[in-house]
């Protein structure tokens, strides 16, 4: 284990470190952003930072709404009088239950709000034994793995259409709140599973195997694995939306271990108190992490306002075994609601800017590409391109019909007069065809 992920290395952090305020001349104006969990601890302090900085829409994303409407008033009477007040909403959001997740990704994608930024803060730390009603999994697995697995995999496809259509727009952001714990789990449970030849959700599910010291931790574990296989493998469009694991560290003044009751919770009240840091400057790091990190903090993990390693768990071969693991048991859980297909794989998402024309295309196949290249310039009146050169990464075939669609789509979409097209090709996808969106939806 690096020092960075060693116990000495997060008390120095703790004792030592202290994250940047944003500079004072960070303006957010005209920026539209979403953070989850933000009617207490660090997603209201975050919230409350990020608009102090001019955030001019803001969507609070919370499973209590009137906690909700009680964190915006207070929003608003904390900015000054003077400015103007920004828009801020309040949708519900409840990662317990897939189906209310997709509501909220199926409404942001018909408000038509451009995002350039969501904090997907909320979480929990449950030291009890509790299960989700509707899936019967363990809480916390199943609000800090796999709901926000499901909610980062649909704003991650409707962020990534935004970036496409949006060249000239700085990339839009998914933050997810992590923690350094991941690097502590002990994590018994895939050895169980391991061993035993059964898949990890049901050892975890197991009341048997809770461990309330290790859960938590073990949960945002699971979810930085997840993100790992995600960020590295499975990304369906590489230009598309920014994503990035942020750590606040340990931070004293949230309800976030509410459940820690009796004398073991005021035992780590008071260590939390010595060790932890204040919600506000907890907090700088999540505002970092979305507004200022930018693109060089893609696929990464950032704490005290940098780049800095992940757990290491996945890094051995044993390790990779399981994070290849954890991907395909998201995978197979989250398909029970949502077309993984239609997440994953890449698509079209037309729409050009005059001179940085951005296409995603899944094609495969050289001859079949350069003809399709050429239909594409006649279909679409655009200037011929000579031949292939080094931005065109283009492997196997694809069939003409389905060249044809994307082209007739193109030609439909089109409102700029492109100056050249890009061809953002991913390599080894053969099912094109299945995934192509209908020219009309
Ligand atoms: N505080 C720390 O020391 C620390 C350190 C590292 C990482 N983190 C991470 O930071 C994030 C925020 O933690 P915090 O300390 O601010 O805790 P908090 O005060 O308990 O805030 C957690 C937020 O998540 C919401 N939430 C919980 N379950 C939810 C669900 N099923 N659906 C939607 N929202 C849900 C809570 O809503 P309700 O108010 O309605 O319950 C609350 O708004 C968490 O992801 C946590 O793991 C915290």
């Amino acid at each position: 284990m690096s020092f960075y992920n060693s116990y000495p290395g997060f008390l120095y952090r703790q004792f030592l470190v202290c994250p940047p305020k944003a500079p004072s001349g960070t303006s957010l104006q005209g920026k539209a952003g979403i953070v989850t969990g933000s009617n207490t601890g660090l997603g209201y302090q975050a919230s409350a930072q990020l608009l102090r900085h001019g955030l001019t829409h803001l969507i609070l994303a919370v499973r209590n709404l009137s906690k909700g409407e009680i964190a915006r008033a207070s929003l608003l009477a904390s900015l000054p009088k003077s400015t103007k007040p920004p828009v801020i909403e309040v949708w519900e959001l409840d990662l317990a239950d897939y189906s209310s997740i997709t509501r909220l990704a199926n409404r942001l994608q018909k408000s038509g709000i451009n995002i350039d930024f969501a904090l997907l803060n909320a979480g929990v730390a449950n030291f009890n034994y509790t299960q989700t009603p509707s899936t019967s999994h363990e809480s916390s697995i199943q609000i800090n793995w796999l709901g926000t697995a499901l909610l980062t995999l649909l704003l991650l496809f409707d962020l990534n259409k935004q970036a496409v259509v949006n060249p000239t727009r700085p990339r839009p952001v998914i933050s997810i709140v992590g923690s350094e714990t991941a690097a502590w789990a002990k994590f018994k449970e895939a050895q169980v599973s391991t061993a035993k030849g059964i898949p990890l959700i049901e050892v975890l599910d197991d009341k048997s195997h809770f461990d309330m010291g290790d859960r938590y931790y073990t949960s945002k574990l699971l979810y930085q694995l997840f993100f790992l296989e995600l960020v590295r493998s499975h990304r369906p469009v590489s230009q598309g939306a920014i994503l990035n694991i942020v750590n606040p560290g340990l931070c004293y003044g949230s309800d976030l271990h509410r459940t820690a009751e009796g004398a073991f919770g005021g035992i780590l009240s008071g260590m939390k108190r010595v060790v932890g840091r204040s919600l506000s400057m907890g907090a700088r790091t999540l505002v970092h992490a979305a507004v200022l990190a930018g693109e060089s903090s893609d696929g990464g993990y950032l704490s005290d306002c940098k780049m800095a390693p992940f757990a290491g768990y996945g890094d051995g071969d044993y390790g990779r075994k399981v994070q290849t693991q954890v991907w395909k048991e998201t995978v197979a859980e989250l398909s029970r609601v949502v077309d993984m297909d239609k997440l994953l794989l890449p698509e079209l998402y037309g729409v050009v800017g005059p001179s940085n024309a951005r296409f995603m295309l899944p094609v495969s196949g050289t001859n079949c590409c350069l003809s399709s290249m050429s239909l594409l310039t006649d279909l679409c009146a655009l200037p011929a391109l000579d031949s292939m050169d080094n931005r065109y990464d283009v492997v196997e075939s694809t069939c003409s019909g389905t060249m044809l669609r994307i082209a007739t789509m193109l030609k439909n979409s089109l409102m700029f007069s492109p100056k050249f097209v890009l061809f953002n090709v991913r390599r080894h996808r053969t099912s094109a065809r299945s995934i192509m969106p209908e020219p009309n939806g």
